[in-house]
């Protein structure tokens, strides 16, 4: 299959040798080449420069870019975009005055997803995530990480990776899936944290990676969910299973679990609202990506990560969507990418770097997705007619995307 676009006003996020995520000062540089054409066979990027030097291609479909944009698809670093129903009830409830972790102190929260979750079959559940996974794909996503999480038990944590997979399989996405049974403590264990630790550790870990559904493994570190101690053991006896851990920390509260996450050989560390210095030192000179979350700090009106810091103090910065039913019922990248400009003071080339090669990097994929480099695979967004790739993150609100295409194929 093969396929060539022509005229595009700007070629964006282009490298010649991609690298594999870009930090500090240098992700205010975003490569573009202007008046350009790009060509795709085998859904792979084969060729792309100026129009003026394009070699003669024929016989195939050619898109007419004019006036139009086009850049790496989203890399979507940090979903929960498989689980059952939604939680617009606590939306309500907060609006009336409650906290997010006042109502899942009275049993709402992760919980209330994981008993909708139970109580939902594996078809309807892959249906009702399906639905999701085509509108985020629609908006640009063309790789994407999902969590379990909303099981907490062996056999429903279980269902979930597999629908996260099916659905790789099925949409020609790039899915990496990650286990995250340490989510929040069941009820059953209400009393017996370390019992449901040991289920994680004995019976869920065991069989995850026997299965082969998971690349990566999470833990919500927090006050009230998992503490650091916890969240160690259950890394420790994950790495025995190659899981690589992502971590869920920092967005409440600092117990020194970004140390501990790069002491484990984190590829990412998550959310990170609330950082302090020493945080922000242990993360230097290391391969972990902290990632912010910022459609997640604008439901919950929690602190934004302070991307501008990180990046200043010479760290790359990554951005996602955080996708789920309780702190973040959206999986737009391209409001996350704005986002992140309005309130994290992140410019546009920072933004987009954080949304394409570092978000490939937080997945594992920056030698073959987040940039335009020959043999990358053709994940492309086509901009409609706009002025400047700036202009995307100023017209919050607006969609600009014209067509998507995943392995080269136009999302329909
Ligand atoms: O990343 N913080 C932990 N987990 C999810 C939200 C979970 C939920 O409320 O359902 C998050 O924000
Ligand atoms: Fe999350």
């Amino acid at each position: 299959m093969k396929l060539l676009l022509t005229n595009i006003k700007e070629l964006v996020q282009v490298r010649e040798v991609a690298p594999n995520k870009v930090s500090g000062a240098d992700m205010k540089t975003l490569p573009t080449l202007k008046n350009a054409f790009l060509y795709v066979e085998n859904g792979r990027i084969a060729n792309f420069g100026n129009m003026a030097d394009m070699p003669e291609y024929a016989g195939f479909k050619t898109i007419d870019c004019t006036d139009k944009m086009v850049l790496p698809a989203w890399c979507d670093s940090h979903t929960h975009l498989v689980y059952a129903g939604n939680r617009e009830q606590e939306f309500v409830d907060r609006i009336h005055g409650l906290t997010y972790q006042e109502i899942a102190q009275k049993g709402g929260g992760i919980l209330n997803s994981a008993k909708k979750l139970q109580e939902t079959d594996e078809t309807e559940l892959y249906e009702q995530s399906a639905a999701r996974l085509r509108e985020v794909m629609r908006l640009g996503t063309a790789a994407i990480e999902i969590k379990s999480g909303y099981g907490l038990t062996t056999e429903a944590e279980l269902k979930m990776l597999r629908v996260a997979k099916k659905l790789g399989n099925h949409y020609g996405i790039t899915v990496r899936t990650t286990f995250l049974g340490a989510h929040a403590v069941p009820s059953e264990f209400k009393n017996d944290k370390a019992g449901y630790i040991d289920l994680i550790c004995n019976e869920m870990l065991p069989k995850v990676a026997s299965e082969g559904l998971a690349d990566y493994v999470d833990v919500f570190c927090e006050d009230g969910y998992f503490s650091v101690a916890d969240t160690e053991r259950i890394l420790s006896e994950a790495k025995k299973y190659k899981l690589i851990p992502k971590i869920h920390v920092n967005q409440f509260t600092a117990l020194g679990g970004i140390q501990a996450a790069v002491d484990h050989d984190a590829l990412s560390v998550d959310h990170l609202e609330v950082l302090t210095e020493a945080d922000i030192s242990a993360l230097k000179d290391t391969n972990t990506m902290p990632v912010a979350l910022p459609s997640c700090s604008y439901f919950l009106g929690i602190p934004y990560t302070p991307g501008r810091q990180l990046i200043d103090a010479g760290l790359p910065l990554a951005l996602a969507t955080d996708y789920n039913p309780g702190s973040t019922p959206s999986g737009n990248m391209n409001f996350v990418v704005s986002t992140a400009c309005i309130k994290m003071r992140l410019t546009p080339e920072e933004a987009i770097n954080a949304a394409t090669i570092n978000g490939a990097y937080a997945m594992g994929l920056s030698d073959s997705h987040g940039s335009i480099t020959k043999g990358k695979i053709a994940n492309l967004i086509v901009t409609k007619p706009i002025p400047s790739y700036g202009f995307l993150p100023y017209a919050f609100g607006s969609n600009l995307i014209d067509l998507v295409f995943i392995k080269g194929k136009e999302v329909s």
